[in-house]
């Protein structure tokens, strides 16, 4: 009897010792993006790693791979697919090999005005939609994060749209972004962004577009002789998630971290213009690459030469979409 007791007692401390273990053990969500840490989406990874640690306090752990380490672009959204990393932010330009060629409207050429322009259409119903686009492949859009526009760099002046004859530009996999090079004159090709800037050093691509903040931090303009601020287009982030991780999360975890995420949005995108600008300053102070600024003139016939795009992608975007849009920010093809 005394022996069947011991027994049940001790076979009760290991039951009870296994289940604290295991209580013990955090639900890790691995965060993989592309970019370094000191910029827009960086920081926001930062900030949501530390809000939702210190809130679950270290019931989740999230680990943040920057800079490629953990997946480049073009890997990574399958490995969300398959749950070996749970979260990523990749630019909206790189849905389409996903088979959501929407979310390449933020692609279109001068689409947006400004940082308003575009909250109205990711704060809102078109956001929204956008993300349902994203179910049915295992994926569960929680925020869009700006980075910024985009600006053109080459070793050549480019001012106008002839200047764009023979340049070779880097762009990411989308086919708007193809379109909008190609209305230019130029030649695109797609590259994961860990490898800009060894082609641009090599001469494998004469330029990229990109935000002033992604260019400063890959040291780009090290290795490129002109930037021209043609605002032509933005970097912007869809943070996702694993459906099925996500949902199979305790449900007050998750209310923690969709809290978490809220507050992350609300940092990324209130920093992500100064970012911007900072790198701007630092690159100018650099003395290595010559800024350009566009007159109205040039700018309108940058513009001209890029409306096509709109036009020929509205089959894949969606004609109703594009014109959504147009209502949101006030962009008018006419005007031009
Ligand atoms: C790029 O690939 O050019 C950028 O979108 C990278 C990023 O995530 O900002």
């Amino acid at each position: 009897m005394i022996l069947k007791s011991k027994l049940v007692f001790a076979a009760l401390v290991a039951a009870l010792s296994v289940g604290a273990a295991h209580a013990q053990q955090p639900i890790v969500i691995k965060f993989s993006h592309v970019v370094a840490e000191d910029t827009p989406k960086g920081k926001g990874a930062l900030k949501f790693k530390e809000l939702c640690e210190t809130r679950t306090k270290g019931r989740v752990k999230v680990e943040v791979y920057p800079n490629s380490q953990l997946f480049k672009d073009g890997e990574e959204m399958q490995m969300l697919q398959l749950g070996n990393v749970q979260m990523l932010a990749p630019s909206v330009s790189k849905f389409g090999p996903l088979g959501a060629r929407e979310f390449e409207v933020f692609d279109l050429p001068y689409i947006f005005d400004d940082a308003k322009d575009l909250h109205n259409v990711t704060q809102g119903k078109i956001g929204q939609q956008l993300f349902k686009k994203l179910d049915s492949k295992g994926i569960i859009g929680l925020a869009y994060w700006d980075n910024g526009f985009k600006q053109m760099s080459s070793n050549k002046p480019l001012r106008t749209p002839a200047d764009f004859r023979g340049q070779k530009l880097r762009i990411q996999s989308s086919k708007v972004l193809d379109g909008s090079m190609r209305a230019l004159g130029a030649t695109p090709q797609v590259m994961a962004f860990s490898e800009v800037y060894q082609a641009l050093q090599t001469g494998v691509v004469d330029g990229n577009e990109n935000t002033p903040s992604n260019i400063y931090t890959q040291k780009m303009h090290e290795v490129q002789k002109y930037l021209t601020m043609s605002n032509h287009g933005v970097v912007e982030y869809a943070v996702i998630v694993n459906k099925k991780f996500w949902e199979g999360l305790p449900a007050d975890v998750r209310g923690i971290l969709e809290g978490a995420m809220k507050e992350a949005t609300a940092f990324t995108n209130d920093i992500a213009q100064k970012q911007n600008d900072e790198a701007m300053e630092k690159m100018k102070a650099s003395g290595k690459i010559q800024v350009i600024t566009l007159t109205a003139d040039e700018k309108k016939a940058w513009k001209k030469a890029m409306l096509k795009v709109h036009r020929d992608n509205e089959a894949t975007i969606g004609k109703e979409m594009i014109q959504e849009i147009y209502k949101e920010t006030g962009f008018d093809p006419n005007s031009l």
